[in-house]
């Protein structure tokens, strides 16, 4: 059965759940949504964890009073459904004093006060009990090439993650942060705009150890990249500190789709390598319910990511113990990818001394069709 349960640590962002449906061509379609109401549907609906931007339980701007009467309905919430908040984010991209950027932003008082919105909302993050901060940097960027000098921004990028890094250690939270790349939208060029370009970033960092990654799935297929593969990376890496699961169809704008929607076989792929990679973190979703959509639609789109991640996730169980797909893996070597190319007490010399028997390595096929056959009926539904 493809019930959720709390042992399968799904979660969902505030933000996604209570979406009006705003976008650049039309008006909200949904009422706005009250968060300790979400906490309770997700709740109901079996997921273990919620997240949030600091603008979307306390409106920006909003006093103290309001402030702290917003984070008590919330806990309350949270108290009575036992849901628990493992990430929670900044909004630096809605306010139009971000319209140039926010820790990028050519303009220092700017910066100055996007360090502030930070620093205020990790306190209440570490509060609540977060172990992962994001950083989805969604104004850092341009669209004229002309009025951003890219090293520089660079530079203050990295000067914010270092601060922000200090204040942690110091403050004594155990709180890791996590980069969220994408291309473009709302920028015309974001900064960070891919998986690889955020762990090269990363690794320039006076902490590096404080910070990873959450990749978006739709982000890397806007780019045109593997997302299977850009996950795997982050994997190797130690990077892989969070995950946005969603889905997108190619190079387009950001869809956000509910999860399992899109490219099919890469959310089956992607759930194989998350289920038996050791990945250990929550199944995040950061998906938009359709604008089309009523508040019912809401809560059958959200059903559905959870639904459609246990089904792909029994799926790649039944593939890997698929006699026939064990053997067209062996076929295929790819256990051999895992023997090193030197053998152990092996030196290059004895290396060099070895003859390829070239015809016939030449004309040996890689037996890939079969094994993606076998993959692609499982998905199916034929095997
Ligand atoms: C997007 C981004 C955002 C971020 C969120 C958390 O596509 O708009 O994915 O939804 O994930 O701001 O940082
Ligand atoms: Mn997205
Ligand atoms: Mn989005
Ligand atoms: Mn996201």
């Amino acid at each position: 059965d493809y019930t959720p349960r709390k042992e399968h640590r799904f979660s969902f962002g505030l933000w996604t759940v209570g979406w009006q449906g705003v976008d650049p061509f039309g008006v909200a379609t949904r009422e706005p949504m009250d968060p300790a109401y979400a906490v309770e549907k997700l709740a109901e609906l079996g997921a273990y964890g919620v997240t949030f931007h600091d603008d979307d339980l306390i409106p920006f701007g909003a006093d103290d009073t309001e402030r702290s009467s917003r984070i008590a309905s919330f806990r309350k919430a949270l108290d009575n459904t036992g849901l628990v908040v493992p990430m929670a984010t900044t909004n630096l991209f809605a306010h139009p004093v971000f319209k140039e950027g926010a820790l990028t932003s050519n303009d220092r008082d700017i910066r100055r006060f996007a360090l502030r919105k930070v620093l205020r909302n990790i306190d209440l993050a570490a509060e609540l009990g977060a172990r992962t901060y994001v950083l989805w940097g969604g104004r850092e960027g341009a669209e004229s090439g002309v009025a951003k000098d890219v090293r520089a921004a660079l530079d203050r990028y990295k000067e914010a993650l270092d601060l922000l890094c200090g204040y942690v250690r110091e403050q004594g939270y155990d709180l890791r942060f996590a980069l969220e790349p994408k291309p473009n939208e709302p920028r015309g060029d974001i900064l960070l705009p891919t998986i690889g370009h955020a762990i090269a970033f990363i690794g320039e960092l006076d902490e590096p150890d404080r910070v990873g990654l959450n990749p978006e799935v739709g982000h890397e297929q806007m780019a045109g990249m593997s997302v299977v593969h850009g996950y795997a990376q982050a994997l190797w890496h130690g990077k892989l500190f969070h995950i946005d699961l969603n889905g997108q169809n190619g190079p387009r704008y950001d869809q956000d789709l509910r999860f399992g929607n899109g490219d099919v076989k890469s959310a089956f792929l992607l759930v194989d390598l998350l289920e038996h990679g050791g990945y250990d973190g929550p199944r995040h979703f950061d998906f938009k319910p359709a604008r089309t959509e009523d508040e019912s639609g809401v809560w059958s789109s959200a059903r559905s990511c959870m639904r459609n991640y246990l089904i792909l996730a029994e799926k790649a169980r039944a593939f890997r113990a698929d006699p026939e797909v064990a053997e067209a893996l062996a076929a295929a070597r790819v256990d051999q990818m895992s023997v090193p190319t030197l053998g152990d007490g092996e030196s290059l010399a004895d290396l060099r001394a070895e003859e390829l028997d070239l015809a016939e390595a030449t004309v040996r096929g890689a037996k890939v069709e079969h094994l993606d056959q076998l993959a692609l009926e499982h998905l199916y539904g034929t095997r």
